[in-house]
This record gives structure tokens, sequence and C-alpha cells, in this order.
């Protein structure tokens, strides 16, 4: 294992000299890969001396994964254009297998990076492999020991750090989860999680430029009956939810949940931007669609949504990134899931897993909205994640070592 700061660093370069363009393909498909690896495939960008980058994009997800991709300006160079609705995880899968191989005949990287535990992932590391290219793997390490929860993600992640010839691990922690694998450490990289790399560039642009602010709340003014003034001056909660787990009983549960709460506080918003999957959207909008102070949108676009994370009350969601997200910000997150592969952020005090039975997320969200002295004890900015360097770690490991000895 390598923790990249300073002195390893130094010890990196020394070992591995490079005289050779490095080809590296990026390939991602769904929202937050998307705004994972942005960062990532920007600090590529900066260096055109050492690497060939090109970006494949599976478009595992489309519009949701369109909107990223303008805000950080990337310009994929293949476009796999694979959703369906409603698609499963044989589509997703078998779509994503086909159509890489031509990409990787074509473009015959000497490196693929991947991230975290999508199908996109696992699959686009799987089509590496049959091709003996090396694999990258962006967020790895990350379990929960359970292979049905998440369900695929926690089989996608094993299956891509079996497949992985240089994991980026985001904390010590999920090295450790590696290590306990029997992966070698040295080829295990601690840098930090990308997303905060991420999270500081939005909120950067954000408060630098009054203009772009102004078109952030001049958007979400539209999409709420009275404006967004009303909701942003008041305690409002942020509602996510995706997980293939949930689906059926348990989001039938989390909407009754979010429904017991609009009634028992008329005065405060529920703002949920619906993730577009059709077994969400149905349970949601009818059950949810009728309540004055449920405000069902759609997917916000990166900037937005971050803009509102910032200024929310608190954070129901299953997401996992979001609660990466939350604790930079003191935001306190009930994960709606009966597992997490996140315990830093559970450590960190803001995150608190209460799973999908109605009653708890009741008394739990209860517990936020009226004993502030509670509220304030996870209420603590602090970010277990990282400083914002973890794509200069990894961008810095790549240009170090020697790509010729990692088959
Ligand atoms: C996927 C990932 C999950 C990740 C999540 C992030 C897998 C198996 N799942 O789950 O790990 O946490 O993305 O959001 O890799 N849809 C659209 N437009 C979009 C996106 C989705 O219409 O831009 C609809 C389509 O009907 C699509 C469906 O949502 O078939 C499901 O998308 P899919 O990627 O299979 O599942 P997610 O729940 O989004
Ligand atoms: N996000 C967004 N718009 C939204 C909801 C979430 O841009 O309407 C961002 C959020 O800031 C986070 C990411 O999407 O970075 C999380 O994606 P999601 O919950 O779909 O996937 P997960 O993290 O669970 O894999």
């Amino acid at each position: 294992m390598l923790i990249t700061t300073g002195f390893n660093f130094i010890r990196l370069a020394r070992l591995y000299s490079i005289t050779y363009m490095k080809k590296i393909l990026s390939i991602f498909g769904t929202r937050p890969e998307a705004i994972k690896m942005a960062p990532v495939i920007k600090e590529l960008e900066r260096h055109p001396d050492s690497f060939e980058t090109r970006v494949c994009i599976t478009a595992q997800h489309r519009e949701m994964l369109d909107q990223v991709i303008a805000i950080f300006n990337i310009t994929p160079h293949y476009d796999l254009n694979i959703m369906q609705p409603n698609q499963d995880l044989f589509d997703i899968s078998s779509r994503v297998l086909l159509k890489i191989r031509e990409v990787l005949k074509d473009f015959q990287p000497d490196l693929v990076l991947v991230h975290g535990d999508t199908t996109t992932s696992s699959m686009a590391a799987l089509a590496a492999f049959y091709h003996q290219i090396p694999v990258g793997h962006v967020e790895a390490g990350l379990r929960t020991g359970n292979i049905y929860s998440p369900f695929p993600e926690e089989m996608n992640r094993k299956m891509t750090s079996a497949l992985t010839t240089l994991h980026f691990s985001p904390t010590q922690n999920a090295c450790q989860n590696l290590i306990l694998e029997n992966i070698n450490p040295k080829r295990i990289f601690i840098t930090g999680n990308t997303v905060i790399d991420a999270l500081l560039i939005a909120s950067k642009k954000i408060s630098q430029d009054k203009e772009l602010e102004n078109k952030i709340t001049f958007e979400l003014d539209k999409l709420f009956k009275d404006g967004v003034q009303s909701i942003l001056s008041s305690n409002f909660i942020l509602i996510t939810g995706h997980r293939r787990e949930n689906f059926g009983a348990g989001f039938v549960q989390i909407c009754e949940a979010i429904k017991e709460l609009a009634c028992k506080y008329p005065n405060n918003h529920f703002i949920y931007p619906v993730h577009l999957n059709p077994n969400v959207q149905g349970p949601v909008y009818s059950l949810l669609g009728n309540m004055a102070n449920v405000h069902l949108i759609s997917p916000l676009s990166y900037l937005p949504f971050i803009y509102l994370l910032e200024r929310c009350y608190f954070v129901l969601t299953d997401s996992g990134g979001i609660q990466e997200e939350a604790p930079s910000f003191g935001k306190p997150v009930l994960v709606m899931r009966e597992t997490t592969e996140r315990p830093e952020a559970v450590d960190a005090g803001t995150v608190r897993l209460v799973g999908t039975d109605k009653t708890k997320i009741v008394l739990e969200s209860i517990r936020l909205m009226d004993d502030s002295k509670y509220y304030n004890s996870l209420a603590t900015a602090h970010n277990p994640y990282g400083e914002g360097k973890a794509a200069e770690r990894i961008v810095t490991v790549l240009l170090q070592i020697n790509f010729k000895e990692l088959k």
C-alpha cells in the first residue's frame, strides 16, 4: 500500500521513469460516475505531453449523465448510447460488454480507468481484462460484506477489484478491505475521494460567480409554484432514492414515511428530485403526487443540486455519493438503507442508517426536526473523504508508474 503523500511520491518517481505517451481510456456511464470521474479527466488533460486520453461513455444513464458532462465540459470520444427504458441487469451487462469490445480494439489503451460499482464499471473492467489491458479502479475497496445490499453494486465492486491492477482507494478503511481480499498492497493507493474534488470545484464555482448563482436560483425558481425563495428561507428537507434493493415494498415504506412527515410538518418543504427509473417514478408520483408541501421535481443538474444540499436542513436518501458530500456541508443524513459501505461518514457523526422501515424513518426525522441539541450533534462539518486532491494524487501515480510493468 502506498499512501500518496510527499515521501512516497518521491520514492515512486525514483523507482519509475517515463519516456513514452501513455494511452488512457476512462469509461463511465451513470451520473455519479461522471461527477466523480470528471476531476480525474480534467487532471489527466493537464498533462498532454504524458498522456493520450480518451473518454468513453456507455450512457447507461442518458439525460442524467448528459447533465453532468455538460457542466464539466467533457466531450466524449465514444458514446455507446446503451440506455433503454426500464433496462435490467442483463441488458446493461451485455450491451456494455459487446460495445466496449470495439472501442478497445480501436483505441488500444495502455490502461482503462473505471469508477466505483456500477454495472458499467464491472463490465468495462471485464472487457479490458479480455483484451489483457490493465485496469485502474477509482473509489476502490468499498464494502458492506453483503452481496445483496446494495444490489448489484457490492458484487460489481468485488468483481471490479478482482479485475483491477491499480486500486485507488478513498480511505484507509477501503484500503484495508482490499488487503483482506489479498490484493497486493503495493498496487493500492490511498487518495481521498474525487467526489470532494468535484464538490469543491462546484461550490467554489457557485460562490465566486454571482451570475451563475442567479442562473441557478432562476432555474430553481421555475420548479416551485411559489418560487424558490420561500423554500430557501425555511428548513427544507432534501430527498433522493433509487436503489434496486428498495424497489417495491421499500419504496412504499419510504413514501409513506415522507407522507406522514409532510402532514406532521405542513410548514416545512420536502424537496424530492425523482430519479428517472420507472420503478422509482411509479410509487413516488402515485403516493406523494398530491401533497402541497412535497415537491416532486425532475433530477436536478449537479450545480443546483449542490446549491440545495448546502442549504437544506437535513437529507433523506439511499444514495452513496450524497453520504460522502453531506458531511462536507455538515448536513445530517438519514440513510434509507440497511447497510452502508461508507462507515467513515457514520463515524464522522453526520450519517445515520435508518433502513426502509416507515416508523424508524419517521421517528429519526422527528428527532432531527424537534430536538435542536440532537440536530446540532449531527450537523458538524467534517470531511472524512479528503480535501479535494484525490484526482491530483491519482494522476501523479499514473505519471510516475511504468505501465510496461503493469501486466
Ligand atoms: C444505476 C447504477 C447504480 C447507481 C445509480 C446512480 C447499476 C446496476 N446501477 O442505477 O449503481 O447508484 O445508477 O443513479 O449499475 N433512466 C432514464 N434516464 C437517465 C437515467 C435513468 O430514463 O438518465 C431510467 C431508464 O428507464 C433506465 C432506468 O432509469 O432504464 C434505470 O437505470 P439504471 O442505470 O439501470 O439503474 P439506476 O437505478 O439508475
Ligand atoms: N445529484 C444530482 N442531482 C440530483 C440528485 C443527485 O446531481 O437530483 C448528484 C449528487 O450530488 C451526487 C450524485 O448525484 O453527487 C449521486 O448520484 P446517485 O444518488 O444517483 O448515485 P449513487 O451515489 O447512489 O451511486
